[in-house]
């Protein structure tokens, strides 16, 4: 019996240490000795972020310079051992136990079975009573089992499907279910199990008492809409698990202040190499260094050139946007464009890693969501219109490639007076001062320090976009600048996320958060106002 005790701890420990932290380790040692230097983690990065093809970026002195800093304060912040120049697996592992810790979670390396993890929520079209939830396990549910989610103590238990992908040797298992019939503006405890095929007999639960969401209450009992957005986050390597961690602690800070839900325009769990591989390990700790917000508000998600591999893959598996959901007739391609409207926002998500030109599909959508809107302006009825993509259509940055977008959907979202477009990919913060065809437009309502852009625009011409390009949430900083144009406002290479606040149909507020501010940072901040 000892002995048999002794083989199955022997098997546990085992199995820690194959854990997802462990591959994730041994992709970055080269040499094997289970500590990782500077040198390595900079192959390792530059091997991901291989597909920014700008040698001059790469090369030059200043550009060196910050990211040998980076990796410095990496090994630095992440190191237990103060007096070591390098990073072990003890060391991740206290990472997700500290982040972890911060929602009284239990950290990743440990999960095991049926047991839920990579938790997320998503909203569907309709926000107000339906809200799709999914949730990963490392085994597969025999296949009597469906999984369900419980969010009341009687009969509220929806069911849902299990599926998988086979790239990569992946094989762990996606359960996905469609909640329905909700209240608008209720918050439910949930629990995630699976239950046999009777339909009745639940067979596993599993509980968390941070496992709540919230719909959307209606808009007269609205306040305030806020929004998490960021892009290019990445997990551990270098700095979006830093950036998820000072998410979480703002999301703990104040319960008033705390977001509906998150929008991640792009480049999310940087598991591509930038050849044709996706490690599915990086997926699976992203995921996981999500989930302590994802289990709590939705986390919509617009799509980048990283995640790209295997025909988009991991990405259209995972996750599950409105347009997947229940698509309405002009959204034709899973979680690649949709719309999403909430009480006081019109969003349009883009995917500019596909065909946007005339004639296609997307452009089809994205005209016919832009003429819906037009029918609202002429009713004063209009939400903020705030579209989202990956690459950016305004940037300083010397590496971009907005050429493109700007003459194929600038016409466009001039003529339907689009208040702010909100971009990613050029890993750096930017904001525009009202633009049109790069002229700094409408100086008359735009505040001299730049900060306030008030106008009483009633109609498309009267009113200029803001553009937002926030690729800061954890992605290798290694960018440079041209020289400032006109119409860019505040620019800067810092790490941090941002956040919107959407007090109602006249004022929209901006934050930029650093997450490793100094006294000498200053976070942006912007506002509009508009009359009708
Ligand atoms: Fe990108």
């Amino acid at each position: 019996m000892l002995f048999l005790t002794l083989i199955s701890l022997f098997g546990f420990i085992l199995t820690i240490q194959t854990s997802d932290l462990q591959k994730y380790v041994d992709l970055i040692d080269l040499n094997n000795d289970g500590k990782l230097f500077k040198d390595e983690i900079f192959i390792f990065l530059n091997k991901f972020y291989e597909e920014i093809q700008d040698p001059i970026s790469i090369t030059s002195s200043g550009s060196m310079k910050i990211q040998e800093n980076i990796l410095y304060n990496i090994i630095k912040r992440y190191n237990r051992n103060s007096s070591a120049d390098y990073l072990i697996l003890s060391d991740f592992e206290n990472l997700f136990v500290d982040l972890y810790s911060l929602q009284n979670q239990k950290p990743t390396f440990l999960f095991n079975g049926l047991e839920p993890e990579q938790v997320h929520l998503s909203y569907t079209h309709d926000i107000y009573t339906e809200m799709y939830i999914s949730f990963v396990t490392r085994e597969k549910p025999s296949s009597n089992l469906r999984p369900i989610i419980k969010y009341c103590d009687k009969q509220c238990i929806a069911i849902g499907d299990t599926t998988t992908y086979n790239v990569d040797d992946w094989h762990y298992w996606i359960h996905f279910i469609y909640i329905k019939g909700l209240e608008p503006g209720a918050e439910y405890n949930y629990k995630l199990g699976f239950i046999d095929s009777d339909n009745i007999t639940i067979k596993h639960l599993f509980s968390n008492e941070k496992w709540t969401f919230k719909t959307m209450p209606p808009v007269e009992r609205q306040q305030k809409e806020i929004v998490y957005i960021y892009g290019d986050m990445g997990t551990i390597m270098p700095l979006g698990f830093e950036v998820m961690k000072s998410i979480i602690k703002d999301f703990n800070r104040d319960k008033n202040e705390q977001p509906n839900y998150v929008v991640h325009v792009g480049d999310i769990a940087y598991a591509g190499t930038g050849h044709a591989e996706e490690v599915q390990t990086i997926w699976d700790l992203f995921m996981n260094q999500i989930a302590p917000i994802s289990s709590q508000i939705p986390y919509m998600t617009a799509t980048g050139n990283h995640e790209k591999y295997y025909n988009y893959t991991s990405y259209k598996t995972r996750f599950f946007m409105p347009s997947k959901t229940n698509p309405t007739s002009f959204e034709t391609d899973g979680n690649f464009f949709f719309s999403l409207e909430t009480n006081f926002v019109q969003w349009i998500f883009l995917s500019t890693e596909h065909d946007y030109s005339n004639g296609s599909s997307q452009r089809t959508f994205l005209e016919n969501i832009l003429q819906q809107y037009e029918r609202k302006w002429q009713n004063k009825e209009r939400p903020w219109l705030i579209l989202v993509g990956h690459r950016p259509m305004y940037s300083s940055d010397q590496a971009t490639d907005s050429g493109r977008l700007q003459q194929e959907l600038e016409p466009l979202i001039i003529k339907y007076g689009v208040d702010l477009a909100v971009w990613g990919h050029m890993h750096c913060y930017e904001r525009t001062t009202p633009v049109k065809y790069n002229n700094f437009t409408d100086r008359d309502h735009f505040s001299s320090d730049g900060k306030i852009y008030q106008h009483n625009a009633t109609n498309f011409n009267q009113t200029s976009p803001i553009h937002l390009t926030i690729g800061t949430a954890g992605a290798w900083i290694h960018e440079n600048w041209i020289p400032t144009p006109e119409w860019s406002q505040t620019r800067y290479q810092k790490y941090g996320f941002g956040k919107l606040y959407i007090h109602n149909t006249t004022h929209l507020e901006f934050k930029s958060i650093l997450s490793n501010r100094t006294a000498s940072d200053e976070e942006d901040y912007f506002m509009i106002i508009r009359q009708f």
